[in-house]
């Protein structure tokens, strides 16, 4: 008894910022166990082992600790726990919850040093349909029975992975705690018992059976990204910006709008405001289809102001475990975290303590690692296990992270790292947003890999107008082409003037300037232009390259530019964005109509055919 309690404990014998060296624990700790602090009760993680020493990391400050204080192996890593009572909730890196702290304005997400908070709460009562049968053979990632967790999102409590045996008990349909019993599996002859609760080291990936090749887009309503550098479900995007250009906006609209199943938002070493307004508007905005707060979708895992920066580097994977949980069960997740470049940071920082040997501009040489195996946990895959009428399970785990270059120039380490990890790039241009252009992302600058996975999908989807016979894939590279087109004319513009240019050119440049007003901007806090669904997309991008084919005609056919600029519809297609919804497409096909129309009748105004 004494031999082991020996070994539970050693003491401080250095501390150099959040960094403390222990003496004593050495022998039986392993990498990434938690140690904690007694008489403080921080927690710590262990990220180096001498013969005579350790070395942690705090999670909290270390301010007042002293020499020779007893610190004790809590002998795990950390781990989330992972039941019914995350969503809608907000917890630090280390999973307590903060929606108390953040609720209450005073405290502005600050929790006092050493608080030891449960994660989610024990006590209260859920309402558990159980969906398996006494002695069934279950195994590992077997739902057992679902809880409606939020209206918006149903709990599935699977086995926990490594599992396999007959049910011998399982509970009644009713209400039930986190921890209460709930079903017994008898494995090699030894029965076990079973809550709801399963705990899950936040730097193991969670297995799976098989990686799938990605086929279904991720629906971001912003359209500038659904058409030109989409994500598919199970996908990585890098979002590099300088400073305002437009980052958290993203983030926040994906998170509102995009058509995963849950999000976990991840504000990651970003200000103590934004989180509480991120909490403030998630609640607010009600959910279209359902009718219900946002919130009870989203996992949101902040830093608090006071925590150093050793807990963003947990904030990012905690986020990244919780989501393939929920990935498990088979659904489509998303992780918006932002920024990484916090994360880095505090790698450098903590790297600068341990006086490594730094690589580029004093990030260790360990960056690339790092930030592959935050990227690495995305992908769309079969499960282990099956659903509730025994099927195999896919779910999804979008990973979106966005990427502050000091100075906005992405030639720096994190930024040019993240870009080989991820295939979806989508550039923030502080001249864009400068000029008021947003969403500021960069047509020339970022790129997507995922177009030919999920033309398909959106082949499906078409709007089939036989006046323009296109299909998305179609229209993008039409698009792309007459943007990068009008890039090439920049130059001769600026010595000759654009009315010097021959009509085709100018042609050009009027549509390209017609995609760039009338489709690329949106406004993220428009009622209307926050999210474009599907078909409102394609009707937009079809009526502008509609009038570019017509266009082209009425110039073969002697008409001037000019002509097209002064068709009446011009100013409805700009207005399209802002002042037709989702749920009007019929006022989209009039518009297209007219564009038809109008031009019909310029022909016959202009005595048919003009010389
Ligand atoms: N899609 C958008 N629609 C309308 N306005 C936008 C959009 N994107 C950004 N903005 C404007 O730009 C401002 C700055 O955006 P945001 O806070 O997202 O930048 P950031 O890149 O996160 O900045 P920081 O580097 O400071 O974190 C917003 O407050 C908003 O006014
Ligand atoms: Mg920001």
């Amino acid at each position: 008894m004494t031999e082991s309690k020996d070994k539970n404990y050693g003491y401080i014998a250095g501390i150099s910022g959040s960094l403390i060296t222990v003496k004593g624990l050495e022998n039986e700790i392993r990498l990434n166990d938690l140690i904690k602090v007694t008489n403080h009760n921080i927690i710590g993680q262990v990220i180096q082992i001498y013969s005579d020493y350790i070395i942690a990391q705090c999670f909290e400050n270390t301010n007042n600790l002293k020499l020779r204080e007893k610190v004790e192996s809590l002998f795990e890593p950390l781990s989330m726990e992972l039941a019914p009572g995350l969503l809608s909730n907000i917890f630090d890196g280390i999973q307590r919850p903060l929606k108390a702290a953040f609720e209450d304005i005073e405290s502005e997400g600050f929790l006092e040093r050493g608080l030891t908070l449960k994660s989610l709460s024990q006590t209260n009562k859920w309402h558990l349909v159980p969906k398996r049968n006494l002695n069934e053979k279950v195994s590992g990632g077997d739902i057992i029975g679902t809880v409606q967790e939020t209206p918006l999102i149903e709990h599935r409590i699977m086995v926990p992975l490594g599992i396999t045996g007959e049910l011998t008990y399982i509970a009644e349909e009713g209400e039930y705690t986190i921890q209460d019993e709930i079903y017994r599996v008898k494995q090699d002859n030894i029965e076990k018992s079973f809550n709801m609760i399963q705990r899950w080291p936040i730097t193991k990936n969670r297995p799976y059976i098989k990686r799938m090749i990605p086929k279904e887009p991720l629906i971001t309503g912003i359209r500038v990204i659904d058409l030109l550098f989409p994500v598919a479900k199970g996908g990585t995007v890098a979002v590099p910006g300088g400073f305002g250009s437009g980052k958290t906006v993203t983030q926040q609209s994906l998170a509102k709008w995009s058509n995963a199943d849950v999000i976990v938002y991840i504000g990651c070493g970003e200000r103590g405001n934004e989180i509480a307004d991120v909490l403030k508007q998630f609640s607010e905005i009600i959910d279209p289809k359902s009718g219900r707060p946002l919130l009870e979708r989203i996992v949101l895992i902040a830093n608090t102001s006071n925590m150093p920066v050793s807990a963003r580097g947990a904030s990012i994977f905690s986020g990244v475990t919780i989501a393939e949980y929920y990935r498990d069960m088979g659904y489509d997740v998303a992780v918006l975290a932002d920024s990484t470049s916090r994360y880095a940071e505090s790698l450098r920082e903590i790297s600068g303590l341990l006086e490594e040997m730094p690589a580029e501009e004093g990030y260790p040489a360990y960056l690339p690692s790092r930030l592959s195996n935050f990227y690495e946990r995305a992908g769309i895959v079969k499960t282990f296990g099956n659903d509730t009428s025994s099927n195999v399970k896919i779910g999804s785990l979008t990973i979106i992270g966005s990427v502050s270059p000091p100075s906005g120039d992405f030639s720096e380490p994190v930024t040019s790292t993240t870009r080989r990890f991820v295939q979806a790039f989508w550039a923030l241009d502080a001249n864009l947003a400068y000029s008021k252009h947003y969403p500021a992302i960069n047509w020339l600058d970022s790129y997507s890999n995922y177009p030919e996975y999920i033309s398909d999908w959106w082949f499906e989807q078409d709007i089939n107008w036989p006046e323009i016979n296109i299909d998305w894939e179609e229209c993008r590279e039409q698009i792309n082409e007459i943007l990068s087109k009008e890039n090439d004319l920049k130059n001769v513009v600026q010595l000759i003037g654009e009315e010097n240019l021959p009509e085709d050119q100018q042609l050009i440049l009027f549509i390209a300037r017609l995609i760039r007003e009338g489709f690329l901007i949106q406004n993220a806090f428009d009622n209307i232009d926050n999210f474009t669904d599907v078909k409102k997309l394609l009707g937009q991008a079809k009526i502008i390259l509609l009038l570019y084919k017509l266009g082209k005609d009425l110039l073969k056919n002697g008409f001037i530019v000019e002509d097209i600029k002064d068709l009446e519809v011009v100013n409805n297609i700009l207005r399209i964005s802002q002042s037709i919804e989702n749920n009007e497409f019929y006022k989209i096909e009039k518009i297209k109509d007219n564009v038809l129309s109008e031009i019909e009748s310029l022909k016959l105004r202009l005595g048919g055919v003009k010389s």
